[in-house]
């Protein structure tokens, strides 16, 4: 088992309402490897966002504490990437320009910046449309263009909510193939929230499976399909078995 990068000890978080309390996530503990990929699922407003944001810094725990390589996390770091459900580009800026805004926001060297574009360009098949505008590019370019974005710090952890969920099946299938590409050439640690069982299971070395309210983990699903790994191998009993239990895990058909 390789070292530990990521680590989530007894993590909850409360949101205080205009009317009530509501525990979003209860007491959720478990441990990340380097380079493992991870996918989370459950079902809707069990706290998957939550959890997402709480491992990125970008929520503070009402207890418990999320440890960042063996130390406590107290807010967002460059080294780890965050890519929303919905790709949130800036509607006047360029391809280019939208991938380039983290590395403006803290001042990187103009000619490192260049460079690291032109790569990440490159790196998710955008090459020719540098200069287009959001509202020129698809649905799976602009997801493209917010995954560059998140790995525009060539972070070591890459956090992704549902980074498919507004595609459709075939541009999904396709994304979902260069993410585990681009993960396994960059030796990321990816985290990955999905409503898909199947493309939890395809992509995954380990599925989480939440359950709601407050969020708790039922199942630590270590998927061991070797890799590359196939559409065809979706049609397998083994996967079969394993979508099964997560499914049961969850307690919901989804
Ligand atoms: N900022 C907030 N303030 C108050 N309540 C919140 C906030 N964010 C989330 N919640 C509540 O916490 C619970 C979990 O929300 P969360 O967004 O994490 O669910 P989810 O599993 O990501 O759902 P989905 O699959 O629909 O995206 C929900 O009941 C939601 O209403
Ligand atoms: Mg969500």
């Amino acid at each position: 088992m390789k070292e530990k990068i990521l680590e989530a000890i007894h993590l909850t978080k409360e949101f205080t309402g205009a009317e009530k309390e509501l525990r979003a996530l209860g007491e959720v503990s478990f441990s990340i490897a380097r380079e493992e990929f991870v996918c989370v699922v459950g079902p809707s407003g069990c706290g998957k966002s939550t959890l997402l944001r709480l491992l990125g810094g970008l929520l503070r725990p009402t207890a418990g504490e999320v440890l960042f390589e063996g130390r406590a996390l107290a807010g967002p770091s460059p080294r780890i990437g965050f890519m929303f459900q919905l790709p949130n580009l800036m509607p006047w800026r360029s391809v280019e320009r939208n991938i380039r805004l983290p590395l403006e926001l803290d001042g990187t060297p103009e000619a490192e910046a260049r460079a690291a574009v032109k790569d990440l360009v490159k790196l998710v098949g955008l090459t020719g449309f540098e200069g287009s505008l959001p509202r020129e590019l698809s649905g799976g370019m602009a997801q493209r263009v917010a995954l560059a974005r998140a790995l525009a710090h060539d972070p070591e952890v890459l956090l992704l909510d549902e980074p498919f969920g507004a595609l459709d099946a075939m541009t999904r299938d396709r994304m979902g193939a260069e993410l585990m590409r681009i993960a396994r050439d960059r030796r990321k640690t990816v985290v990955m929230v999905t409503h898909s069982i199947p493309e939890a299971i395809l992509m995954a070395d380990r599925v989480l499976a939440l359950t709601s309210r407050p969020g708790r983990l039922r199942l630590d699903l270590a998927v061991g399909l070797p890799r590359p790994r196939r559409e065809e191998m979706t049609y397998t009993k083994k996967f079969g078995a394993m979508a099964e239990r997560i499914r049961a895990a969850i307690g919901e058909a989804v």
